[in-house]
């Protein structure tokens, strides 16, 4: 059974990163920084968590505004390093665990947790810039990471509450995992900052101290505070200290903080702090049995549920499906059928299943109804030809047992 082994608070700045890319451990401007991250560090490479659960959030970077998610769980394989404007960090791709992401995503949307899900997208300094502070990246990053993207950005933003009742559901998610897993929890975020308008360069170290030590002892005060109440005291940006709730959240009550460091070299307050959980020599208690909404599924014939197993399985070829929704596309896809097929990177059976139209045959591979309808159109076929062929009777046929059989 899965099981949380403790939690940090970190801010994620980007310069956190930077100072790492340009080597600046020993730079007397920045060795505070490092000095407070070292425990931080030597805990993980002592404790080895095998998956972070981590909290954070992106600058509209990999989401934009025409569609930015207010909590967004990562399901897919691995997960590459966002550019930014200068390029992306040269560190490897983040490595994650789907299926306890797939887990996670299902227990906290039964738990009322109504998440978008991303599949491969590219995670931004948000998640990597403390990253590389708390893990060493050669060979190769020494664990998993599932990532929560929360929006701080766009209000309305979900309430302290709100992110900290999160942090108690994936608690209960984690230990409903049926696999022996050690779990640490992340969140990311502030401390007091302001980027932007008159009051930009705002800091506030006397609240930052009190947060970080609120954090500990009375997480419900911090829970009860408005936006406006941290955006006053910490600064508009400072007011992603939110995400640190969800980290607590997911910790138990007396879960002690072991260390700490605080550093405001310039406009963003820098903290870190560690979080153990309560010795314990008994197992961890089982996660409430979730009622699945699922059961009795399997039992319907002829039948395919297209959950987030299949939907990562078939991501290639719904995506090429879906991008049918471009005139360029269409074009390239009638004029040159291969290199299309090329372009989308599709199996050699699922090409066979495209130039077939095989509708069953592509629904089996995983397509979606709702992509596979693009191909329909490309193809001049109707939803009821398509329905027929599925059920594999002539479309005369399949139509004499509706009610309006001319209704085309
Ligand atoms: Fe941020």
């Amino acid at each position: 059974m899965a099981r949380i082994i403790g939690g940090v608070g970190t801010s994620h700045v980007p310069t956190i990163g930077l100072a790492v890319d340009r080597g600046k451990q020993h730079d007397p401007d920045w060795a505070p920084l490092f000095a407070g991250y070292a425990p931080v560090a030597k805990w993980l490479a002592e404790r080895q968590p095998d998956v972070l659960v981590y909290f954070y959030n992106d600058h509209a970077t990999t989401f934009h505004f025409d569609h930015y998610p207010t909590f967004a769980l990562g399901v897919g394989e691995r997960f590459a390093i966002a550019d930014e404007g200068l390029g992306p960090r040269k560190v490897p791709p983040i490595r994650s665990h789907p299926a306890l992401a797939r887990h996670l995503a299902q227990s906290l949307v039964y738990d009322e947790f109504d998440l978008a899900v991303f599949q491969d997208l590219p995670l931004d300094h948000g998640c990597n810039s403390p990253l590389t502070m708390l893990w060493p990246t050669e060979p190769d990053w020494p664990g998993r990471l599932v990532p929560v993207a929360i929006n701080v950005l766009q209000h309305p933003l979900p309430t302290a509450l709100r992110c900290y009742k999160l942090g108690q559901a994936v608690r209960r998610a984690v230990e409903s995992y049926a696999e022996d897993l050690k779990v640490a929890i992340v969140g990311t975020g502030g401390l007091s900052h302001q980027m932007s308008g008159e009051r930009a360069g705002f800091n506030n170290t006397e609240w930052d101290l009190r947060f970080l030590d609120l954090i500990e002892r009375d997480p419900q005060a911090l829970a009860a505070m408005t936006h406006a109440e941290y955006a006053r005291l910490g600064g508009t940006e400072g007011a992603e200290v939110i995400m640190w709730l969800a980290m607590r959240g997911a910790l138990a009550e007396d879960a002690r903080k072991v260390h700490q460091s605080y550093y405001l070299p310039m406009t963003t307050a820098m903290a870190v702090a560690l979080f153990e959980e309560p010795a314990t020599d008994a197992p961890p208690a089982p996660g409430p049995v979730r009622h699945s909404q699922l059961d009795g599924l399997d039992a319907l014939p002829g039948t395919y549920l297209f959950d987030l197993e299949r939907s990562a399985g078939a991501l290639q070829l719904n995506r090429f499906l879906h991008g049918l929704t471009s005139p360029e596309n269409r074009a390239l896809f009638r004029d040159s059928p291969d290199a299309a097929f090329d372009r989308a990177g599709l199996t050699a059976g699922e090409r066979r299943m495209v130039r077939d139209r095989d509708w069953l045959g592509l629904v089996r591979c995983g397509a979606s109804f709702f992509t596979l309808e693009k191909l329909a159109r490309v193809s001049g076929v109707s939803n009821p030809e398509m329905v027929a062929a599925m059920r594999g009777e002539p479309l005369d046929e399949f139509l004499k047992t509706r009610n309006v059989p001319g209704a085309r």
